[in-house]
């Protein structure tokens, strides 16, 4: 979604801005835009389309000025066009603001202001911010932090925002309400401020995150003060940033995803790291080590998340249900928000996030919470809004993933939740000793055999080249691998722009039978293990009716290899941990056919990295 970067320091701000937007472009936009200051005042530009069109746009201006912000916008309030593209100007020309998130209550405070005499260009929330604060700075006489902290009082929704008055040009001010914001300390008195910190690791790693309704002041020569909505005080609690420049590079690779699909072995291996103590024969997740009483107790689980996350979230189910016998509904976050849904106070809320930032997400756990459960999250990004309002959790170390498509993250949330519900089985003794052991053992060898399944990618390039024109694909599986169907069939379309439906192997008779022939490329996980045997008959109804059949299977089936017209083998691994193997080589043939077909494979249209409007 929306990305902010901003700068004061000495050095000209322009490129460390435009270098900042290029950094957040995974999160997906439609428009990019630039403030900057300089001695001749406030100088905006901005325009549709990609960080690179604005380079163009503003090519041989010699944008000068060692303060500015820069956005990249993802349309919400207004279609993707110049005019609604950030920075936003107040109506004298003199304030300048970036935004994130949703000003609900724009169209009441619209209507006052035009009562006043003001007039908009555009059709966003983020202009009428910008003249309320220009409003509120000359009616009331105050200075820009206060006129900036007295309309924020005013205002209800979501917000990140960056704010800059040519007529105080050593002053920037930032405030952030359920949207990120970060800021980062460099070397004599630079500071930096964005939306999440990769346009600020290269420069420093000292770091503030800003708190829901604090509001950031970086003044030249003095630093930085924090203040609240109520106008406290607030020391800034400075942290070293976790994260590495490499994460934020391809490092060879064509594409971040495909680079994130490579990483898995490693991604894996640090999710496991320091919590799997094969010696001991112990589990052990010490983020949630408070709860783990209640987490055993508990009658019910409750999973919420969005997209893959829900994927990882339905693994999970069978998983907490196979080995800790304990009840669990999986819910999308945006249902369960909306639906009064029944929550008691001895149930644990597990919610699944890689950004930690998924509007829908955080909203189901404000519900879950207001109604007594203990929140458990997952989350991939240290310091994220849902890490930081749950009760508890264990991040995922799958390090920082750009690509759109979720891959990396998805096998380390499935880690984490095999982990869990292995740790809670084994102290509710509902697995044998010698199966708990067998299952961390193979766990641990997981890393390993993604190794070889990735050491398959010129076969799986060879079918997806045989399978790239497409119009249509089903993917099937049962028990374990009825959610990686899912995940199969929603990575296909995302970036390639097939349509795929993922179903229950047996539910294909009750209706996606009809689509089948010819034509119809047809993905089954058909690894042995429980109900191998019945996904076999459903590979033999796919291929009476013509379908072409492309099967995940276990090494060396024969009887799979010789009823389906492609197989990609994988390493033997029990039940419940087959969904981290079979979803490498459905990630890499999406990849290549999405290659292939000359989709933009880590931007793909429509789509954006963190969903923070609901
Ligand atoms: O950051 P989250 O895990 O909360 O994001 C949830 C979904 O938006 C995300 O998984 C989305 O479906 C991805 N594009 C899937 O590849």
């Amino acid at each position: 979604m929306c990305g902010i970067v901003g700068y004061m320091g000495d050095q000209p701000a322009y490129p460390i801005l435009i270098n900042g937007l290029h950094r957040l472009e995974y999160r997906g936009y439609d428009s990019a835009g630039v403030a900057l200051l300089d001695d001749a005042g406030l100088h905006v530009h901005k325009c549709q389309g990609k960080v690179s069109d604005l380079e163009r746009h503003v090519a041989g201006l010699g944008l000068g000025g060692t303060v500015g912000m820069g956005h990249t916008r993802w349309a919400t309030h207004g279609s993707p066009n110049d005019i609604n593209a950030h920075p936003h100007v107040s109506s004298d020309g003199d304030i300048a603001l970036i935004h994130n998130g949703i000003i609900e209550n724009y169209a009441a405070i619209k209507e006052e202001l035009a009562h006043r005499g003001h007039t908009f260009r555009s059709d966003t929330d983020t202009e009428v911010l910008v003249q309320l604060i220009a409003d509120i700075r000359r009616s009331e006489g105050v200075d820009l932090p206060e006129a900036v902290r007295l309309a924020l009082d005013s205002v209800v929704g979501a917000y990140a925002i960056v704010v800059l008055d040519q007529r105080d040009p050593n002053v920037m001010v930032a405030a952030r309400k359920s949207s990120p914001l970060v800021i980062g300390i460099g070397e004599n008195g630079e500071h930096f401020i964005a939306s999440d910190a990769t346009p600020i690791v290269e420069h420093t790693k000292n770091v503030v995150y800003l708190e829901d309704g604090e509001i950031a002041v970086i003044e030249r020569g003095k630093g930085l003060k924090i203040r609240n909505i109520k106008n406290q005080e607030k020391t800034p609690f400075i942290q070293e940033l976790e994260m590495h420049l490499e994460a934020l590079e391809k490092s060879g690779y064509d594409h971040f995803m495909l680079k994130e699909i490579h990483e898995q072995p490693r991604s894996i291996r640090d999710s496991l790291r320091g919590r799997l103590n094969l010696a001991k024969g112990e589990v052990m997740l010490g983020g949630i080590k408070d709860y783990e009483q209640k987490f055993i107790r508990a009658e019910r689980i409750l999973i919420v998340g969005c997209g893959t996350s829900w994927h990882a979230g339905l693994v999970g189910e069978y998983l907490f249900e196979e080995l800790a016998r304990i009840p669990v509904e999986v819910e999308y976050a945006s249902e369960f928000r909306y639906r009064d849904p029944i929550v008691h106070e001895d149930d644990i809320v597990i919610a699944i996030s890689q950004s930690g930032e998924t509007a829908d997400t955080l909203a189901a756990i404000e519900l879950a919470k207001g109604r007594g459960a203990t929140i458990i999250g997952i989350c991939n990004v240290v310091g994220s809004s849902i890490a930081r309002i749950t009760h508890a959790g264990s991040y995922t170390h799958a390090g920082p993933e750009i690509g759109v498509a979720s891959t990396k993250a998805f096998t380390a949330q499935v880690t984490l939740l095999t982990l869990m519900a292995l740790m809670i089985g084994h102290k509710r003794g509902t697995i044998s000793g010698s199966r708990f052991f067998r299952l961390l053992n193979e766990l641990d060898a997981i890393p390993g055999k993604v190794e070889k399944v990735l050491r398959n990618e010129a076969q799986i390039r060879y079918i997806a080249d045989i399978y790239k024109d497409a119009t249509n694909a089903l993917y099937l599986g049962r028990g374990f691998s009825f959610p990686v169907a899912l995940e199969g069939a929603l990575k296909l379309k995302e970036i390639s722009y097939i349509h795929a439906e993922g179903y229950p192997a047996a539910e294909m008779k009750h209706g996606p039978i009809a689509l089948i022939d010819e034509e119809m490329p047809v993905f089954v996980i058909a690894t042995k293990g429980g109900s191998y045997e019945k996904v076999v008959s459903n590979i033999q109804e796919v291929k009476a009716r013509k379908g072409k059949v492309i099967a995940i299977c276990t090494e060396g089936d024969r009887v799979v290899r010789d009823l389906a017209d492609h197989v990609i083998e994988i390493p033997e691994t029990p039940d419940p941990l087959v969904p981290l193997l079979s979803v490498i080589p459905l990630q890499l043939i999406s990849y290549h056919i999405a290659v292939m077909r000359g989709c933009n494979v880590d931007q793909p249209r429509n789509l954006a990295k963190s969903v923070t409007v609901e």
